[in-house]
């Protein structure tokens, strides 16, 4: 018989990921219409342009050789150029504003690595960290890992509460706890999973507020950016890092996987340069830097202008498909139920009245999975124990991968079920 191991404290405190399964079911169930994954669009993915960038770049020794060896860690500088360079054109951030250039510019796996990454850098053991209810529930799998301890801020269709952000930073001073905080994370452009963005004025805000409550240590804003570049009408709102003039406040992270290619798993950040560095520590530990080939042909894709032309056309189709979901929930879903028409990104965030649960023990997800639709339950969403934890009624509708058809029949479903519910009043449970 083999003898047990003995796995660190860290690994014993990551949960599996609450909707692994749902993804697993997701695949072995070819007839179910998925509104759970948060995937990209598959038809819409640069297959030819890709090629094309992939074929100039191998057209030649040199460059087909630069792209197969092994890159830096912080990445290819032209495409941390790049990186900047757009930040200056879209949202006028640039060093005479904000002190960023080039320098602060670093290429990881995803943004989901850089996420890690400065939560490895800046969290011990029972350090805070403030988010929205509901969140991103994949970060919330690094706050279970870091054994850090969340406090929920609730949400709304300006983004974060500020004025709650306010109170619990004030409450945590009173009872001792301000030294123990070490971020605020904010999805600040159509959010995983409501879809809204942080107004304006609440950006300013927010900034104001974590300067005002950092007395002995600087409380950073983590900006994940994700969803930035999907937005379905121009202007863009400005970045939080915008307000962040001495570039000292805000760690924005963003992605090339959500507007171009998820399989490239090639993500960014724009740093501090102090945090820049013992993040590039730990990159190193972890891989030592991200695939040279994927940040080449992006970078590529991204002179020649086809990576510009692409996310217009991504834009279109997101918008689209936002639509046909927007009126599905308008035809058939209870009139009580709250939600937000998407202004970008991948997501609806749908609360039904408070008298059908949806979580995964819920007749109504149960009868949703016997009518073969999925989505993600709203409780997954919100961190346990936080604070606030929000509605038990929600669900995490996405229109990112299935097709027009599929969204609109996948959406009548859930509301025939949810209006039935009501109706005979056997929801509850
Ligand atoms: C809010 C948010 N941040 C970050 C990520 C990570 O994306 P990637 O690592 O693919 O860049 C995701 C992916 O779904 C996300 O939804």
């Amino acid at each position: 018989m083999s003898l047990p191991f003995r796995m660190s404290k860290r690994a014993l405190r990551t949960p599996e990921p609450p909707i692994s399964w749902l993804m697993k079911y997701a695949l072995d169930c070819p007839q179910c219409i998925s509104l759970a994954a948060g995937f990209v669009d598959t038809d819409t993915l640069p297959v030819e342009i890709v090629g094309a960038c992939t074929d100039d770049l191998m057209a030649s020794a040199d460059t087909g050789r630069a792209a197969l060896q092994y890159g830096t860690t912080i990445g290819l500088p032209a495409l941390r150029r790049q990186i900047v360079d757009r930040l200056a054109a879209d949202d006028g951030i640039t060093f005479e504003a904000n002190r960023v250039d080039a320098d602060c510019a670093i290429v990881t796996s995803g943004s989901q690595q850089l996420l890690f990454l400065i939560s490895d850098v800046l969290l011990d053991e029972g350090d805070i960290v403030i988010l929205g209810g509901p969140s991103y529930f994949v970060y919330m799998g690094i706050l279970h890992s870091m054994g850090a301890i969340a406090r929920t801020v609730p949400m709304d269709a300006d983004g974060m509460d500020v004025d709650a952000l306010e109170r619990v930073l004030a409450d945590l001073e009173r009872a001792g706890q301000l030294d123990r905080v070490k971020l605020v994370y904010d999805v600040s452009f159509f959010q995983n999973p409501m879809g809204v963005s942080l107004s304006t004025e609440r950006r300013k805000r927010m900034l104001q507020i974590v300067q005002r409550f950092s007395k002995r240590h600087r409380i950073f804003i983590l900006e994940d950016a994700a969803y930035k570049e999907l937005r379905f009408a121009d202007p863009s709102l400005p970045p939080t890092k915008k307000f962040d003039t001495t570039n000292e406040w805000v760690l924005y992270t963003g992605t090339f996987c959500k507007p171009f290619s998820a399989g490239m798993k090639t993500g960014f950040g724009v740093l501090p340069k102090e945090i820049l560095e013992p993040v590039l520590r730990q990159k190193g530990n972890h891989d030592f830097g991200s695939a040279n080939l994927n940040q080449m042909i992006i970078s590529r894709a991204v002179a020649r202008g086809d990576y510009d032309r692409h996310v217009q056309k991504v834009r279109a189709g997101y918008r689209k498909k936002a639509a046909v979901m927007a009126d599905g929930i308008r035809k058939y879903f209870p009139a009580a139920t709250t939600w937000y028409e998407p202004q970008g990104g991948l997501y609806i965030w749908a609360e039904l009245p408070a008298s059908i649960p949806t979580g995964p023990d819920s007749e109504f997800f149960k009868a949703a999975l016997a009518q073969n639709v999925l989505y993600v339950p709203g409780d997954f969403c919100f961190y346990p124990n936080s604070g606030y934890e929000g509605t038990r009624s929600a669900m995490r509708l996405s229109y990112g991968v299935a097709a027009p058809g599929q969204v609109a029949e996948g959406i009548k479903r859930l509301g025939e079920l949810a209006c039935e519910m009501l109706s005979s009043g056997v929801a509850a449970k």
